[in-house]
């Protein structure tokens, strides 16, 4: 290692210094508007103006000081969505519009001006129970739904606009000039940071002068908003007191602080509100700095006195304000209005797109450490797994597999023969995923270098040099991912021929990509570095992370000639990062609380459209004791992306290396979650097809029950199972809450059931994981566990059937080959439905569109809540024929247990219990 390096990593050693990072007091256009608020300068619309055409209705809105003219467009977009933009009318120079985001121009509707009174004006969507009124002075829209006014949009005055001006020095020597929207005496000037602004020993000189924007939202009703990742928070986003915003600025944290508003490494600038009735979204595209306040309003009952001898009683509702700041773009703003959790996570993935259908493999478990050293290491590992009897996918290599950090190439000593290696794995039915910065070496010997900077290809600096920042390979340029050019050749290079030693069982992980810039400003880039198009870093800093991802994965399918479905995880991200793989929440830390974080952290990504994440099984950062480790990895096995992970001096922590005890325990959660990837890969497909997130919060299945409205203990995986992970240490009882009056719900283990509606006292041992299955449900599994995905394929499923009070269920099971696209364009899938009601279950298909020759049967069926012992079981299959089956009947849990069936899983037939 040089020393060089050396010297970086023990930065990244440190326990979180939080002086490197800025709170809001520290943010210039923070202050700004803080201040130009206070004077409470108001717009006005000007309604005369109004012009409306196929798509939008516009018009001017005016500040009484600065007297700049915005213009603002109002949009209707399918499927009961408003968009509001607000630019200047005739800016200096074009200002930000994120690209790249939004998956196609969303189509309008159009929308009917319905008269308003002077000074007001009505747009409505064609059905006319969605509605916008336009309040002109002082300027106000309302979303009115069905009478009732749903959300406000500038009633508390924050609308900020900073339009763009000539540079201070050139208007400074002209004369009689226009009156700056803001105080700009020079000690000012520097407060406000409108030009240049300090940070530490960081000044950011700010060609275009200040540009922020900022615009409130006042939610009716609402007192539970959710999402805006990622942060190191609760699930339920809480009141910000005063410098305590939510902030979004992807930043590289070693060791995050849990608990805090501060940016960590992607930002969705989306957030959820929910009410009995009602869910709403409010998405903000803008990549640029942005800082969220959330102020909550209680509902107020006040007496009026004044109304003669009777007191009358009022009653105010509840609002939130929804406060947020940009440092630049322009104010773009979708507002998603339900009305229920579903409709919004459609809204919202019908601009961002949906989860992409992940490859099979890696829905199971990753083994990771920084670093695994060599291939002997490579081998061990992979050899202790099979002698353990513990089913892994993947086997993945940090930064020192590569000669002196140059991504695409591989340590000769350590690695000498990868496609060997590969070999091995393949060989095993298993994968290999190596790591891929976007940082380059500047090295005049490495080819990914010269090319890219012969093609220009590298960010620039201020001076129209190539950028050049220190990381893990020392001094550094940046691939400037935002413009095509760059993402179609990175792209090129992982083409087998390109990507030397690479195989088709190769996946890629993308790392600090916030970008991570060591001794950068709050470790990352200048905001002045200059990108494609001209565009300041400080205009897409959020959207970095997002292009970077997305550059790889099209690499991936197109090395496949678009064949394969790729496998790529990030850490920085943005909205849309869906798309394009996987995202985990970075580097943790092995303590308690951070295994309890994790499930509001992924709870959060999973209702922003972020399906695939998950946190570092047993905290990257230190040595978890062996009982976090066990209690990690059962959680981990119930979330989605399930990876073992940790730090260069951390102790080996391989899944064997505990005790035959431990090891038993943590081989039992990891067969777990293998046992369940039918479920899980059905879950998948229906978050990629139908937008509903794998990981729910319990309000999302339970709307109105308000009692679930602040859990993050525990959550749904889908629609049928309940997790409540043990995250404390020497538990010996959990108290679960079990949602719905109407509901019973099975213990998925011992079969012990209890009604809805109330909390229970779990008892639980070491190796237990409380997981409830909820009746109405038909979760498929598969009874017998391989050594990976792969062996699995051919092997038999099993139905776990759990009767809702009624007596019937419903569940679903989706197959196809597990890794190509073949299940889009060729459509060779199954998707299969199961209902059991009046003591028949039913096998037919789900979707008559799809085909897969799958010789696979269902071999084991369980009917959990069978009140009496069934006199006769028979099977009835579409050619007409019965066959009785043996069957067992435990009394005492109600349980039906049908074995060694060899029911087709693809073909149509019935269970007939009599
Ligand atoms: C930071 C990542 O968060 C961590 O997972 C990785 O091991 C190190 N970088 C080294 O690549």
């Amino acid at each position: 290692m040089e020393a060089s390096e050396k010297e970086e990593i023990s930065v990244e050693d440190e326990a979180i210094d939080k002086n490197i990072f800025r709170d809001c007091n520290k943010i210039a256009f923070y202050r700004r508007q803080k201040q130009w608020l206070s004077k409470k300068s108001t717009y006005q619309a000007l309604l005369e103006s109004v012009t409306t055409d196929e798509d939008s209705t516009r018009f001017q809105i005016i500040n009484e000081a600065s007297k700049v003219p915005l213009l603002a467009e109002i949009y209707g977009i399918e499927g009961n969505i408003f968009r509001l933009k607000i630019n200047e009318e005739t800016p200096l120079k074009p200002r930000f519009e994120v690209p790249d985001v939004l998956t196609s121009k969303p189509s309008t509707v159009r929308l009917i001006s319905c008269s308003g009174d002077t000074g007001s004006l009505i747009l409505a969507d064609g059905k006319g129970d969605l509605k916008c009124h336009i309040t002109a002075n002082p300027f106000k829209v309302d979303l009115v739904s069905e009478e009732e006014v749903v959300l406000s949009i500038n009633s508390l005055g924050q609308l900020y606009f900073e339009h763009l001006q000539i540079l201070h020095k050139q208007r400074a020597a002209k004369e009689n000039e226009e009156e700056a929207s803001v105080d700009t005496s020079q000690k000012n000037q520097e407060d406000l940071g409108l030009w240049e602004e300090k940070f530490g020993k960081f000044v950011d000189i700010k060609a275009n002068g200040p540009s922020s924007i900022g615009l409130d939202f006042s939610l009716h009703g609402f007192e539970h908003l959710y999402g805006i990742p990622q942060h190191a928070e609760s699930h339920q986003l809480k009141n910000t007191g005063d410098g305590d915003a939510y902030r979004l600025y992807n930043l590289d944290v070693y060791g995050y602080q849990i608990y805090d508003k501060m940016g960590i490494y992607g930002s969705v600038p989306y957030l959820l509100a929910h009410k009995l009735g009602r869910t709403i979204g409010i998405f903000w595209l803008n990549a640029s700095e942005t800082l969220v306040e959330i102020n909550t309003e209680p509902a107020v009952e006040y007496t009026l006195t004044q109304m003669g001898p009777v007191a009358a009683k009022q009653k105010v509702r509840s609002r939130t304000h929804v406060h947020w700041m940009s440092e630049s773009g322009i104010i773009d703003v979708f507002l998603l209005t339900g009305p229920t959790p579903s409709d919004v996570f459609k809204q919202y993935s019908y601009l961002t797109g949906t989860q992409a259908m992940p490859p099979l493999f890696s829905l199971g478990y990753h083994q990771c450490r920084w670093n695994y050293e060599d291939e002997q290491d490579v081998k061990a590992v992979d050899a202790g797994f099979d002698e353990h009897d513990i089913p892994y996918d993947a086997m993945w290599l940090d930064i020192e597999h590569t000669e002196g950090k140059r991504y695409f190439t591989w340590d000769k000593n350590r690695f000498p023969n990868p496609k060997k290696m590969q070999e091995l794995l393949r060989s095993k039915k298993r994968k290999l995923v190596v790591i891929s910065d976007p940082h380059i070496k500047i090295d005049p010997d490495y080819s990914v270098y010269v090319k890219a900077k012969d093609q220009g290809f590298f960010v620039k600096n201020q001076e129209g040099e190539d950028f050049e920042g220190v990381c893990w390979p020392g001094l550094s340029s940046y691939l400037d991912f935002t413009n095509p050019k760059v993402r179609e050749w990175y792209s090129s290079l992982f083409a087998f021929p390109v990507y030397q030693g690479s195989t088709d069982i190769l996946f890629i992980w993308n790392d600090m990509n916030e970008p991570s810039v060591f001794r950068g400003p709050e470790q990352t880039m200048q905001k002045n570095a200059v990108h494609h198009g001209n565009w300041e870093h400080r205009e897409l800093h959020n959207i970095y992370g997002f292009y970077h991802q997305m550059a790889t994965a099209e690499g991936l399918i197109q090395r496949s000639k678009g064949k394969e479905r790729p496998f790529v995880l990030t850490r920085s991200f943005f909205a849309g990062s869906q798309k394009y793989g996987a995202v985990w929440t970075g580097d943790n830390t092995a303590e308690w609380s951070n295994l309890k974080i994790s499930i509001p952290m992924l709870l959060t990504l999973s209702i922003t459209g972020i399906s695939f994440c998950g946190a570092d099984i047993g905290g990257f950062i230190g040595n978890p004791e062996t009982e976090l480790l066990v209690r990690w990895y059962q959680a981990g096995a119930y979330q989605p992306f399930f990876r073992g992970h940790a730090t260069m001096n951390t102790k080996r922590r391989e899944p064997w290396l505990f005790g035959e005890e431990h090891t038993r325990l943590i081989r039992e959660a990891i067969r777990e979650r293998y046992g369940l990837l039918p479920y899980w890969y059905s879950l998948f497909y229906h978050a990629h097809v139908a937008s509903q997130p794998v990981m729910r919060p319990l309000w999302v299945e339970f709307p109105d029950e308000l009692k679930t409205f602040h859990m993050e203990d525990e959550y749904m995986l889908g629609n049928a199972l309940l997790v409540h992970p043990v995250t404390e240490p020497k538990a010996t009882t959990v108290d679960v809450f079990l949602p719905g009056s109407n509901e019973v719900w099975y213990d998925y283990k011992t079969f012990a059931h209890w009604e809805g509606g109330c909390t229970v006292k779990i008892p639980v041992a070491l190796d237990t994981i409380p997981v409830f299955q909820r009746g109405g449900s038909v979760v498929p599994i598969k009874p017998t566990v391989g050594k990976s995905t792969g062996w699995m394929t051919e092997s038999s499923y099993g139905l776990q059937v759990a009767l809702s009070t009624k007596g019937s269920s419903v569940g679903e099971l989706y197959l196809d080959d597990g890794h190509s696209f073949q299940y889009l364009h060729q459509k060779q899938f199954l998707h299969r439905k199961f209902s059991f009601c009046s003591s028949v279950l039913i096998n037919s298909s789900a979707d008559q569109r799809g085909h897969y020759p799958s010789k696979c049967v269902v071999e084991q069926i369980l009917v959990l809540g069978f009140r009496k012992e069934p006199s006769s079981v028979t099977t009835h299959s579409s050619d007409g024929k019965d066959q009785p089956v043996a069957f067992t009947y435990c009394a005492k849990t109600s349980t039906l247990s049908l074995e060694k069936l060899s029911l087709n899983i693809a073909t149509d037939w019935e269970v007939r219990i009599i």
